[in-house]
């Protein structure tokens, strides 16, 4: 009953939720620079200009990291910030701020784990088409080309792009962020199809320039679906489902998934896209399908789901009085056990938990400190459960902890904590939670401490 002994115990971040900073040493605008400036877009008309001043802390918050104990960081590089135009020129202060930054997590002892791609699309390839354009692939492995220049020599592991089907479809189909595009389905699943190829192709570069050999995933939705018993027919049931493809949906894990793991999408999806799928050309599924080390996904809950009849898959409505987060959201105990179990059977390749965590209700005691025994309790809970998948042959090599510390929940701005370090958005004063000394016992005893006693 433990974690293999390499496990990477680790925390998330993003770069345009903690830097702040936006508009100095030379950095470009991004998408939500834009969409922070649109009335009403976001929670009380919140940006994230100064965010948690990352940007000018840093060093404050390696040395939070190094008391944590983290074995590893995962941030997230601002693409406009290392080339403001998004293509071209390199923005050398830009490029330093990782430079040191990735210097001084090696000094403390943490490895940096980034992702290239965290949402803040440069607003100058906005305006020439953004993701629709086809040469945002190019535009975006001649950013990364640069980054993997001045990093590869110490940086071993790279994420490529965070949740696709976020910025796709919450971007460019729901207008909920940024770049707040309300898209036809055929241009939704370009756009999509785009940000595979610029994934293919942020492979291809890192692997064709890194100075030492690395390791390559993204980060991924893991849309979890979770059996509501153990019974062969539900499990398998709720197996079926994580890979459905739904005819009014686009947020299905296969269809974003198979193209990069198995090279195709999948016939369903191609079926009930029809027209409206995307042209694929000659050689696309080879770029996006490229050798990974991992398998990354951000899995938070899951939809629970039975065998009906003749085994049809049905959903299970949560319980009166089902257990909640400070945001609303329900909470699956096991939500990261089954993903695991099922993507590992169907992608055949090491699963890293990329994002997993809850907001709680948190604030400064009057005692000092920060007490949430829920997110305690969430993650211990979670862990215990990616923990059996281990146990049970899975070959789960990280967890990555949303989030090292709170920060600018995107349109719901400043409202949801998330952290295990808590910001005082005023002062910019940093605490360590009792989520986060918990997590520092977790780390040290290699997850032995998660069978001890929870809140100590
Ligand atoms: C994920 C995002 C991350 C953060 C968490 C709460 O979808 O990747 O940036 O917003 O949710």
């Amino acid at each position: 009953m433990t974690f293999p002994s390499d496990f990477v115990w680790g925390a998330a971040t993003a770069s345009y939720q903690i830097e702040g900073a936006a508009y100095e040493d030379g950095k470009g605008l991004s998408v939500w620079d834009t969409l922070c400036r649109r009335k009403d877009a976001i929670w009380n008309g919140q940006t994230g200009d100064v965010a948690c001043d990352h940007y000018h802390r840093w060093r404050e918050d390696v040395a939070l990291m190094r008391e944590i104990g983290l074995r590893a960081y995962r941030f997230s590089i601002s693409w406009p910030r290392v080339m403001p135009e998004g293509t071209g020129a390199v923005n050398d202060k830009g490029l330093a701020f990782y430079d040191k930054l990735v210097d001084a997590l090696l000094a403390a002892g943490v490895e940096p784990w980034p992702t290239l791609f965290h949402w803040d699309y440069p607003q100058a390839l906005f305006e020439r088409g953004g993701w629709l354009n086809r040469a945002s692939a190019d535009w975006f492995a001649d950013y990364v080309a640069a980054v993997v220049d001045k990093l590869s020599d110490r940086v071993k592991n790279w994420f490529t792009l965070n949740e696709p089907q976020c910025f796709i479809l919450f971007g460019h189909r729901d207008g909920l962020q940024a770049p707040a595009l309300k898209l036809s389905r055929a241009e939704v699943l370009l756009a999509g199809h785009h940000a595979l190829l610029a994934h293919g192709r942020a492979v291809q570069a890192i692997r064709g320039r890194s100075k030492q050999p690395c390791r390559i995933g993204w980060a991924a939705v893991g849309w979890s679906r979770v059996p509501a018993s153990d019974s062969a027919a539900d499990v398998d049931a709720a197996r079926r489902a994580t890979f459905m493809i739904l005819p009014d949906d686009i947020l299905d894990n296969a269809w974003w998934m198979d193209p990069v793991y198995l090279g195709r999408y999948p016939e369903q999806g191609l079926e009930f896209h029809g027209a409206d799928a995307p042209k694929v050309h000659d050689g696309d599924m080879e770029t996006i399908r490229q050798k990974l080390d991992f398998q990354g996904f951000n899995t938070y809950n899951a939809k629970t789901i039975r065998a009906g009849q003749g085994g049809a898959i049905e959903q299970v409505p949560l319980p009166t009085g089902y257990p909640m987060t400070a945001t609303g959201g329900h909470v699956t105990f096991d939500c990261l056990y089954w993903p695991a179990k099922f993507f590992y059977e169907r992608y055949k390749l090491p699963v890293i938990i990329t994002e997993n965590g809850t907001a709680a209700a948190d604030w400064v005691a009057l005692d000092g400190k920060v007490h949430d025994p829920d997110r305690i309790d969430y993650v211990r809970r979670h862990l215990l459960h990616l923990e059996r998948a281990a146990d049970e042959g899975v070959p789960v090599q990280g967890y990555f902890l949303w989030s090292l510390m709170d920060n600018f929940e995107w349109s719901h701005g400043f409202k949801m904590r998330f952290g295990i370090v808590f910001v005082d958005y005023v002062t910019l004063e940093r605490t360590i939670k009792d989520s986060g000394r918990w997590y520092a016992n977790v780390i040290a005893t290699n997850g032995k401490h998660l069978h001890e006693h929870a809140y100590a």
